[in-house]
């Protein structure tokens, strides 16, 4: 079978080839799916590139992609609840396990499959993984609800534009700030408000009660003046030593720090594929490249101006 793999860190353009591989054979409590769409993500092409080289299992010779929706094929012996045919999305945790989702074949633990519902689409599903729990597990951190106004930096990408809909789901009141390009592409996602974060942010609409952070870009000296009455602030990217002492610091503090480090898991995927299904919550697809281009695909990742969530299409 083919997978995409790379045998040295480096440029993905340079590194990345489609290789022919033995097809992956279950262990007991595994399946094997015959991926049909791979979600693609920032932390892809910067492990290619080396950037977690010090964290991730994935060293190279190595696979590519963390999540992929499809059907299965095989499964292990101890397997009772899949059966082959069935259509299931799943994840590969990076940092606990070698990155191999973009491949005609992918073998996994079954703990780590959810079966989509009827209804959902195999590309919509394959995006859920990643973009979908970051959104779901950020609204928790700041405790979205009813009338809470919240600021969404970065609002146009992957994890972005899922997290719009879901606060409006809440009920809150949301403005989501993007380039001068991605205004039109926020509105759709159904923002309150857009703006355009090149202006000064006493023009963005605040004050708020909390911000979700979703490219990490937010100057911090800026957060005081967007939630002067205090809040909560979730980003996506860890930096040290953020994630030490915010947790030990938050409780005395009227600005409250939150670093998202994703851990999905089967419930709350199932959760966020019941909202696609009961029609609470649209994934915005706005590419999906054939797997011959799927370096293509980390590359538009790569230009950090991705509008909503792009696929690789298997077969
Ligand atoms: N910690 C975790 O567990 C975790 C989980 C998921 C994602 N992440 C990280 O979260 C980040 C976002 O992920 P994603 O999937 O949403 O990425 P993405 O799809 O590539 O989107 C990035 C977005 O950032 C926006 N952006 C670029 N420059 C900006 C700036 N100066 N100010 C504000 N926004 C800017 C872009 O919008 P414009 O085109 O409008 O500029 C783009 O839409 C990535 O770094 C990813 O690695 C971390």
């Amino acid at each position: 079978m083919r997978a995409l793999r790379y045998s040295t860190f480096g440029p993905i353009a340079e590194v990345l080839r489609i290789e022919a591989v033995p097809e992956p054979q279950p262990g007991a409590d595994d399946v094997v799916v015959r991926a049909r769409f791979v979600g693609i993500n920032p932390l892809d092409w910067k492990l290619v590139e080396g950037q977690f080289k010090l964290f991730a299992k994935g060293r190279p010779p190595c696979g590519v992609g963390a999540e992929f929706a499809g059907e299965v094929l095989h499964v292990g012996a101890n397997v009772r609840d899949v059966r082959a045919g069935d259509r299931v999305v799943a994840w590969l945790n990076p940092f606990a396990e070698p990155p191999r989702a973009m491949a005609e074949q992918v073998c996994v633990p079954v703990t780590q499959c959810v079966p989509i519902p009827d209804g959902v689409r195999l590309d919509v599903a394959a995006v859920t993984p990643v973009a979908g729990l970051s959104a779901l597990q950020l609204c928790e951190m700041v405790g979205a609800r009813v009338g809470h106004r919240v600021l969404v930096h970065g609002a146009a990408g992957g994890v972005g534009s899922l997290v719009v809909p879901m606060l409006r789901a809440r009920g809150a009141y949301v403005v989501g700030t993007g380039s001068a390009g991605s205004q039109a592409f926020i509105r759709t996602l159904g923002a309150d408000a857009q703006v355009d974060y090149a202006m000064p942010t006493t023009s963005w609409r605040g004050p708020f009660d909390a911000i979700i952070d979703c490219a990490s870009k937010l100057d911090p000296a800026t957060v005081p003046g967007l939630m002067p009455g205090g809040g909560d602030i979730a980003v996506t990217l860890p930096s040290f030593p953020r994630v030490i002492f915010d947790p030990l610091m938050n409780r005395f503090r009227r600005i409250r720090w939150h670093t998202l480090r994703l851990e999905p898991n089967a419930r709350e995927l199932a959760q966020v594929l019941a909202l696609i299904a009961e029609g609470k919550l649209t994934v915005h697809l706005t590419q999906s490249y054939p797997f011959d281009r799927a370096v293509d695909a980390l590359a538009e990742s790569r230009s950090g101006h991705m509008r909503g969530k792009v696929t690789v299409a298997i077969s």
